[in-house]
């Protein structure tokens, strides 16, 4: 039987950079290009949230519209927009890649909502980056 769900869009500005210190500064560049450039750049991020839009946990209720838009406010937007995405405390030591980021906000959101409730997360970096992640729990891959 199919599955109906709702998935919402929203936007974020973000600056950051890709560097790990785990590596040498010659294998950051090598890795990572331009993209390791020390003053950074900016993206205009979107983010997909997906959501089922039935209760099939038979017990949660499904989340409305406004109290999406709140959480993702409150959790994603207010967090990241206008930010260095490398001052987070979540990427003190991870890099800012798309994948990272998507897991990250795959957990700040899971746990906000219902249980099941949550069933994708989207996000777009670049006019050809897209990265998604899929439960079904947290995945606790930041520290
Ligand atoms: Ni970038």
């Amino acid at each position: 039987m199919g599955r109906t769900s709702m998935t919402r869009r929203y936007r974020f500005c973000a600056a950051h950079r890709l560097h790990t210190h785990h590596l040498s500064e010659e294998e950051n560049w090598a890795v990572f290009g331009k993209c390791n450039n020390p003053n950074g750049h900016g993206h205009n991020y979107v983010v997909f949230v997906t959501v089922s839009a039935v209760d099939e946990g038979g017990s949660s209720s499904v989340v409305s519209l406004d109290e999406l838009d709140r959480i993702v406010a409150d959790r994603i937007i207010t967090r990241f927009d206008h930010h260095d995405l490398n001052l987070d405390p979540e990427f003190v030591s991870k890099t800012t890649t798309g994948e990272n980021l998507v897991l990250l906000i795959w957990d700040l959101l899971v746990t906000q909502l219902p249980a099941g409730q949550l069933r994708k997360v989207g996000v777009i970096e670049t006019r050809d980056n897209y990265f998604e992640y899929s439960g079904p729990a947290p995945v606790g891959a930041h520290s």
